[in-house]
């Protein structure tokens, strides 16, 4: 029988993007409670000094830099960071993203589905590379993208978004398969309406949305972040060595209809 692993995270260092707000605090909340070391990351720098400032007043290990996922000098640079503050990186949460806005395909912004590929996949993308590399040399790591139930199957008037997010699965799995044998796991979680700024955002584009969302989750109600960062914090941990290369649905039983 293996010893307990439950706090597998204490001490990590842990990188997590889009970490200013919504799904990346809760994962950065989730790791940072048990113990882990935290690389917070944004390209929203003035909410994620504010975050920087709340983490470190609770006594907590954590350095902010700014990030822009889809620049791939701001990118390296992050990781050249969180080796100059703690040496190696053990789990990375690849969690930027964008939405785009409701339109059926034929009336999709050319603008908007490139801005959401460039974020959503590329930056997942180059973020990936540059954390495996690391991973890598020091012989080994997690990595936990956040992709989406929308990266699972279809999402009418989200073909942008969804494109992208089915993109970020591909990333997963076939890094998941490349480096299975190196001491690296990559997963991504794929979450439903969650309730965060981006959600929000797309509730007040359109207010109709609310109601059909709760109407279509079996559990009747949006996810909170919280639930999406213990989970994403799960997947980082010892407790999941055998998860390697999936999409984790967490969403109320949606895609189990
Ligand atoms: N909220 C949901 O319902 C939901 C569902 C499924 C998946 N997701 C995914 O979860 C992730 C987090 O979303 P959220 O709901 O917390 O949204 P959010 O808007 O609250 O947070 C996203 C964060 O990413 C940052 N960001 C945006 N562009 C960036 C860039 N170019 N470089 C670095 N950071 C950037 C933003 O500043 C923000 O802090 C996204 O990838 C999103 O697609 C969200």
């Amino acid at each position: 029988m293996r010893p307990s692993s439950a706090n597998s995270l204490a001490g990590k260092i842990c990188l997590v993007t889009g970490a200013a707000g919504g799904i990346g605090l809760a994962a950065a909340q989730a790791l940072a409670s048990v113990g882990a070391r935290l690389m917070l990351s944004d390209v929203d720098a003035a909410r994620l000094d504010g975050v920087v400032t709340d983490f470190r007043a609770l006594g907590l290990d954590v350095h902010g830099m700014h990030c822009d996922v889809t620049d791939p000098a701001s990118v390296q640079a992050l990781i050249a960071a969180t080796l100059a503050a703690y040496d190696r990186l053990d789990c990375a949460v690849n969690n930027a993203g964008i939405e785009t806005r409701n339109a059926k395909l034929a009336e999709h912004d050319d603008a908007e589905f490139d801005r959401a590929i460039a974020v959503n996949l590329k930056g997942a993308y180059l973020c990936m590379k540059h954390e495996l590399k690391q991973m890598l040399a020091q012989g080994g790591g997690v990595i936990v993208n956040v992709a989406s139930v929308a990266g699972l199957g279809g999402a009418p008037t989200l073909a942008g978004y969804a494109a992208s997010k089915h993109g970020v699965l591909g990333l997963t799995r076939s890094a998941a398969i490349e480096y299975a044998t190196r001491g690296i796991r990559v997963n991504a979680v794929c979450p439903s309406y969650t309730n965060t700024a981006m959600v929000q955002r797309m509730l007040a584009d359109k207010p109709s949305l609310r109601a059909a969302l709760v109407n279509a989750s079996p559990m009747k109600r949006l996810g909170e972040p919280e639930e999406i960062g213990l989970a994403i914090a799960w997947l980082c941990s010892d407790e999941s060595s055998f998860v390697n290369g999936q999409g984790l649905a967490l969403d109320g039983g949606l895609t189990a209809w």
